[in-house]
């Protein structure tokens, strides 16, 4: 017999809490959901018109929901007082200082979210680990709720990794390949998965709600990612080798995709994989590996993250070598800042590393993405709290409204972002190549246009994983 949820409450209204719990609220409408955030302007956002984060299809929930019984707030104490069981989905960033640092994940706001659960709480909870941690956080925050708990309270603690991907969140939610409940293998432990996975079956079938001990499901969502990336990685790395042969990736993608041991999805080769999952989960699993003395599988899942660096470089090199060996001066013009397209998310994306490459190239850079703000595209590019890197980066980049004024005078055109309005049979590329400098070039760091059209308007293209148009094979293969 186990407990019947009537009330939710969500710490953390960022991109994994607020979707989730409002697909959860559409989905359950007998259940209570509040989301609480310490952020007043964050859950203001969630309050208005329009809400602090983009995903195709979620204004239509949460306007159909909020009011009825989905809630934003900032009373964190009163969330977690009424509640029957709450998520613990706040921001794990990776450590900037002390041990780890630059590897280990900051559990800074999953311990005070934990702390204030301890404290406030009058009741028995099921509190639900949501963010993405490294294995084992479940045990330490039983340990908090347990050393800090008011007399005669209980908590059980579940996990409950998220696989929603930015810009996806609504179809990923809606149906998800599986759901995984995490608990202790005890009677109480499992009552409390079963409760939990009450709430998933309003809406996935009960076949893909899978039951497992704790530390299976916190791993899982660390391989799960780490293996991901690793894909991407792989096709990037052969990405170089297709360019330096006349092999062209997108097709040993194909080829490779349709052996259904390797599957289609995930061989996109690209400039290189952003968002604040993957990065974030490959150093924290290195960073295990390392803390297990495990050295050699340290160095195998650290060498994905290196490759994705190298690809940035290399694409790079690669505008670098075409316009000359100098960008000094160089107009080039940035579309898409965004991690990957149908967010305005910009987390580790590369198009932040790019800039900063062409800025020490003392390019002149324009940036235009659909989504992204401004204010973000600043922070992005400038140390925080540093004023004088404000005047300094404004003298040398730009922000344009559209893509055409973007490209206006520009040397080069780099995608950096897949967004369709990109494509070639969207954006008049002609008008473009009127109105740059010639020779006018296209580096096309998504795959996402066609080369041979392009070329034929009399732009130079090149293109990530396939050689230039005036590739000669090596003399030596010949
Ligand atoms: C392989 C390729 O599968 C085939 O497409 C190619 O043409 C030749 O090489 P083969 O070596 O015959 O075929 O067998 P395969 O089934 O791929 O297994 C290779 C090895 O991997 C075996 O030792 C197998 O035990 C091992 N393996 C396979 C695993 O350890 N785990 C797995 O999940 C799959
Ligand atoms: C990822 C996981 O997919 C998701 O399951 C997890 O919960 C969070 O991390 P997300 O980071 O939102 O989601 O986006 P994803 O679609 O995985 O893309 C990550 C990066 O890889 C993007 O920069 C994307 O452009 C890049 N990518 C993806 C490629 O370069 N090639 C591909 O084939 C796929
Ligand atoms: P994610 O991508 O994991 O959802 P976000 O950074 O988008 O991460 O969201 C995490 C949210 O959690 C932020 O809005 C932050 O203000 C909130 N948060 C962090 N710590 C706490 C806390 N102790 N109590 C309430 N909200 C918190």
């Amino acid at each position: 017999p186990h407990k019947t949820i009537k009330k939710i409450c969500c710490i953390g209204a960022g991109y994994v809490g607020g979707p989730t719990c409002a697909v959860i609220a559409e989905k359950n409408p007998d259940i209570i959901v509040t989301i609480v955030d310490i952020n007043p302007t964050r859950i203001a956002a969630w309050n208005s018109d329009t809400l602090p984060i983009y995903e195709p299809g979620l204004d239509k929930i949460v306007k159909g929901c909020r009011g009825r019984n989905l809630f934003f707030s900032t009373d964190v104490d009163k969330g977690i007082i009424e509640a029957d069981l709450i998520f613990v989905s706040v921001n794990t960033p990776t450590k900037k200082k002390g041990v780890g640092a630059g590897y280990a994940a900051d559990l800074g706001y999953v311990e005070s979210a934990t702390r204030h659960i301890a404290r406030v709480a009058q009741s028995d909870k099921i509190v639900v680990e949501k963010s993405t941690v490294p294995c084992r956080t479940a045990h330490s925050m039983r340990y908090i709720l347990e050393a800090n708990a008011r007399p005669g309270i209980h908590f059980d603690i579940l996990s409950n990794p998220e696989f929603l991907a930015e810009g996806t969140a609504v179809p990923d939610l809606m149906r998800p390949d599986r759901v995984l409940i995490g608990s202790l293998d005890t009677l109480a432990g499992r009552a409390a998965a079963a409760s939990l996975a009450d709430i998933y079956a309003s809406w996935v079938p009960r076949g893909q709600i899978i039951a497992m001990n704790l530390w299976s499901s916190e791993l899982s969502k660390l391989a799960a990612n780490a293996l991901l990336a690793q894909r991407i990685s792989s096709i990037n790395a052969l990405s170089a080798i297709c360019e330096a042969t006349g092999a062209d990736v997108d097709e040993v993608s194909y080829a490779c995709g349709l052996d259904t041991r390797i599957g289609s999805k995930f061989l996109k080769a690209s400039v290189g994989f952003g968002g604040s999952c993957f990065q974030k989960d490959i150093l924290n699993l290195v960073y295990l590996s390392e803390s297990l003395h495990l050295p050699e599988v340290a160095a195998y899942w650290r060498q994905v993250v290196e490759m994705n660096e190298y690809q940035k470089r290399r694409f790079t090199d690669r505008v670098i070598s075409s316009l000359f060996n100098t960008l000094t001066g160089k107009k080039i013009a940035i579309l898409g800042f965004a991690f990957k397209k149908d967010t305005g998310d910009t987390r580790e994306s590369p198009a932040i590393t790019l800039v900063n490459y062409f800025r020490a190239e003392r390019a002149n850079i324009s940036i235009y993405d659909p989504k992204v703000e401004d204010s973000q595209i600043w922070m992005d590019l400038t140390e925080p709290g540093v004023v004088d890197d404000l005047a300094e980066l404004q003298k040398q980049v730009s922000i344009a409204t559209n893509a055409y004024s973007a490209c206006d005078d520009a040397d080069a055109v780099v995608i950096c972002t897949e967004w369709d309005e990109f494509r070639d049979t969207y954006l008049d590329y002609g008008r473009i190549y009127e109105n740059m400098k010639k020779p006018a070039f296209v580096f096309d760091g998504r795959l996402i246009l066609d080369r041979n059209r392009l070329e034929g308007m009399g732009f130079r293209v090149e293109t990530i994983g396939r050689a230039a148009s005036s590739f000669k094979t090596p003399r030596d293969w010949e």
